[in-house]
């Protein structure tokens, strides 16, 4: 790469949350590793600093934008639509303003956005500079937000109503049932099909960029290829391809210590990722039922992650007696590092894209118990697809706590689930490597830039 191309600068504009901010500076860290500059382009809600991690990127605030209780008022959809909103103008300010302080318009190579933060494609449309999406969820889910933004509202809340349609598949999206697509508990369907159809239209993007590998999800990400009419390069897991530490919450890094002690592939890692709430009723059946199981438990609890609570004070006394037998409780945990410590057996999650990535990526198999959104497609897939994870449905009791516990870390079937996701770990780990599937996408991503072919 010559000097000039060394000083290419791609923007990149995150979603100011934590599933959405790690990936994207991941992927800023792959690119700058190919020899560009990178500016962040990012809401004055949930920043990430400029850390030493990320000394060479440069960090610029669209100014006035929401904050921590417009999302408590809002809710997390109409957040991100209201986001979308307000940030279209001043974004390309902002924009304008850094065009003007480069040598050359050129020297811009272009700007990746996330596909929530659709706003963004409109000033490199005006000032006619490339676009591309960022998809930092699984093709698959990208596929069934393109199928929710064009059904018809009233007839898909009939079948929803209806348990046989609910456990029936959805035509054309096998495995998946209507039950496992991703509607939102954050808001209505009107509101999903809305974003939706927002967030996957292309506009004038050159490219869509998927934090998928080929292996993973190949017929989505055929259909999507067949569908967008724009390339689609799949370059993830981009967690193996590039270390980013963007964690927005301080980790606590005891629980590493409390894991030393503990037996080899014994241990179950439960974390319901940065946005999910749980009612204190399921946590007490939960405790139960891993108490019941012996095995020992560590589990991040973040604070506001019980409704009406700090933190864990309204949990009833038994709770605590529980966990002081044999668990651990954090309320932020170095995850990446606890999925690779050899006495953690299994990973309890609402299966969050990232989650998801980091546990198969670790060989770690899963007990799934998906939330909203697309973890109910990502669980899906972790137990018919990749079959890596059981997944827990119904109401949470304390009998099938213990049982999913003991066939993920106990039984033949766990075992077998561990054998199948260290088959995928190694495969990922493939995928990223030079000669590899992502790796070669990235490089093709990289070409399409440098021979401005967008
Ligand atoms: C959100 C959505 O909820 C999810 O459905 C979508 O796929 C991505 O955006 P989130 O709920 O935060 O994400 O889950 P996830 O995608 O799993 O991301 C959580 C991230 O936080 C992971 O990278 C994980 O390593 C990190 N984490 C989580 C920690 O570092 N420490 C913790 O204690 C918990």
């Amino acid at each position: 790469m010559d000097e000039k191309q060394v000083k290419r600068k791609i923007v990149l504009v995150p979603v100011p949350a934590q599933g959405h901010v790690t990936p994207i500076m991941q992927l800023g860290k792959a690119l700058h590793s190919k020899g560009f500059s990178i500016t962040v382009i990012q809401t004055q809600y949930n920043r990430v600093s400029s850390s030493k991690d990320f000394s060479d990127f440069q960090f610029l605030t669209i100014p006035g934008t929401l904050t921590d209780s417009d999302l408590k008022s809002l809710g997390a959809l109409q957040f991100l639509m209201k986001l979308n909103q307000i940030c279209e103008e001043t974004f390309k300010h902002c924009f304008g303003q850094l065009l003007q302080e480069q040598g050359s318009r050129d020297d811009i190579a272009c700007v990746i956005y996330d596909e929530y933060m659709y706003f963004s494609a409109a000033a490199p449309k005006e000032f006619q500079l490339p676009s591309v999406i960022f998809s930092t969820t699984s093709a698959t889910a990208f596929v069934c937000r393109s199928v929710l933004a064009k059904v018809n509202a009233d007839k898909f809340l009939i079948d929803m109503k209806d348990p046989q349609v609910r456990d029936s598949l959805f035509p054309g999206l096998d495995p998946l049932r209507y039950k496992d697509l991703p509607t939102s508990a954050f808001g209505t369907l009107e509101d999903i099909i809305k974003l939706y159809s927002e967030a996957v239209n292309t506009r004038t993007a050159s490219a869509v960029i998927i934090n998928s590998a080929s292996y993973l999800e190949s017929s989505s990400l055929s259909r999507l290829q067949r569908e967008l009419q724009v390339p689609v390069f799949p370059i993830g897991p981009l967690h193996l391809a590039a270390c980013a530490p963007s964690s927005l919450l301080e980790e606590d890094r005891s629980c590493i210590e409390w894991l030393n002690k503990q037996k080899p592939k014994t241990v179950i890692y439960i974390s319901l990722g940065s946005i999910c709430l749980m009612e204190s009723r399921d946590i007490l059946e939960m405790a139960r039922g891993l108490s019941n199981s012996n095995q020992p438990f560590l589990w991040v609890i973040r604070p506001g992650s019980i409704p009406a609570s700090e933190w864990t004070e309204s949990l009833p006394e038994e709770f605590s007696k529980l966990v002081s037998e044999r668990g651990y409780i954090v309320k932020w945990a170095p995850q990446m590092e606890v999925l690779r410590h050899p006495a953690v057996g299994g990973f309890w999650s609402h299966c969050g894209w990232n989650s998801t990535l980091e546990s198969i990526g670790e060989g770690v198999p899963m007990i799934c118990r998906p939330i909203t959104g697309d973890q109910k497609v990502n669980a899906r897939y972790l137990e018919s697809v990749w079959r890596v994870g059981v997944q827990l449905e119904g109401e949470m009791e304390k009998e099938t706590v213990e049982r999913v516990v003991k066939r993920l870390v106990v039984d033949e079937e766990g075992a077998d689930m561990r054998k199948r996701a260290i088959d995928l770990k190694e495969k990922l780990e493939a995928s990223v490597r030079s000669g590899g599937s992502s790796c070669s996408s990235l490089d093709d991503f990289v070409n399409s830039l440098q021979t401005k072919n967008f």
